[in-house]
């Protein structure tokens, strides 16, 4: 077993109530990275698919990408450094670090590099969870945590969005008062709505003794008005912040992200991973912070094509869910699968239903050409 846990660490988690056989599980589960039972967008958009294969013309708003892809600045400096790739280059990680914690204001060792943000959240649920400490998520959610919680023998508690789709905090707060991590997605992933600052410092000072909050901001930089939460990472309050260069930055296949607070809560949740992170990455990662005009530059491309799509729901009498975000959930009414499907047949790849929700789909706010094709095979298939 090359678990990264020292001995003291291995005691740490059988005292948080894993049996010995739990644990050997999840020692393999985690020096086996290839084959991890976990899902990140991409493989749960899987779970929308159709059988078979994605012809390579297919539109794919299903994962919630960005087809812009890294900037050209970034692809400039990823072309540079790939010839120099057979060096791990660790102080390329440092750097991500040091100008992303530069951006946000807060000290370097507060910002803790990683390969996208799935793995600061998978790692954060077995740092903070366990059989007697429950995961508490919103729903309708992004569900990876709630996954990795299962599997580990958490409970996974999803408490439903408000009826203006924000996270209940007073529900979240009040759901286990052994909670272990409580997960709020800002702006939320599938429906693109927001919870209010005010709601989350509520959350952040009255979650159950002991247990952390994890504030996702993988989709912070497409909305306007979206509050981030990292400076209270940087006033040392029991919070972690996960960031990704995914979403924006457009560089979901190059893997490139971030966990940000109290270096001991950092510290926690490290052992569960190991080795070098990739270069190309870091470099654009880094590359595309230092674009002072790229955010809003995005922000103001995606904004324009979600709302040229909204408008055309609502001349059409479509009924979904107001978003800020690149992504929005629409109501089909009829079994979303089912629409899903057909859409599919028109070769635009949505993404995928709620089970709380049964009747939405998610839907990616991809390239002008992209939403184009999908009001045609929309109107095709509600007709
Ligand atoms: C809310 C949310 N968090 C985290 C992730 C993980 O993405 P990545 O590992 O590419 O950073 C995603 C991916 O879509 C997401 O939607």
């Amino acid at each position: 077993m090359t678990l990264n846990l020292s001995p003291e660490e291995s005691k740490d988690f059988l005292k948080r109530g894993f049996s010995r056989r739990n644990f050997g599980r999840i020692a393999t589960m985690l020096t086996a990275g290839a084959t991890l039972p976990f899902y990140n967008e991409p493989a749960l958009a899987q779970l929308s698919k159709v059988k078979g294969t994605i012809p390579p013309d297919a539109v794919l708003i299903n994962a919630n990408e960005n087809p812009m892809g890294p900037c050209p600045e970034a692809a400039e400096a990823m072309r540079n450094v790939i010839q120099k790739g057979g060096r791990y280059m660790y102080q390329l990680t440092d750097e991500l670090a040091k100008t992303l914690a530069e951006v946000e204001g807060v000290k370097p060792d507060y910002v803790r590099p990683f390969a996208g943000s799935s793995a600061p959240l998978h790692q954060s649920v077995l740092a903070f969870c366990s059989p007697q400490k429950s995961y508490v998520a919103g729903d309708p959610g992004y569900e990876a945590g709630g996954r990795a919680a299962k599997f580990i023998g958490a409970r996974a508690i999803n408490v439903p969005l408000t009826k203006d789709y924000a996270h209940d905090v007073k529900a979240m707060a009040a759901a286990d008062p052994s909670a272990g991590l409580i997960y709020l997605c800002n702006p939320n992933n599938p429906t693109g709505s927001l919870t209010s600052r005010e709601d989350m410092e509520w959350l952040l000072a009255n979650k159950p003794a002991g247990s952390i909050l994890v504030v996702d901001e993988a989709y912070i930089h497409i909305a306007d008005g979206a509050s981030s939460m990292v400076d209270m990472a940087g006033k040392d309050k029991e919070i972690i912040i996960l960031r990704t260069f995914s979403k924006l930055y457009g560089m979901a296949g190059l893997r490139a992200g971030a966990a940000i607070g109290r270096p001991d809560l950092l510290d926690k949740i490290m052992p569960y991973s190991a080795g070098a992170l990739p270069v190309t990455a870091m470099v654009g990662a880094t590359t595309s912070l230092k674009v002072k005009t790229l955010v809003a530059e995005r922000r103001k491309i995606i904004k324009d094509i979600r709302e040229d799509t909204l408008a055309f729901l609502d001349k059409n009498h479509i009924h979904y869910v107001p978003s800020v975000s690149n992504k929005f959930m629409v109501d089909v009414k009829r079994p979303g699968r089912e629409v899903i499907d057909l859409m599919a047949k028109e070769n635009v790849y949505i993404g995928r239903v709620w089970p709380s929700w049964p009747t939405y789909v998610r839907v990616t706010v991809g390239s002008r050409e992209d939403m184009a094709k999908f009001k045609t095979a929309f109107l095709k298939v509600m007709a």
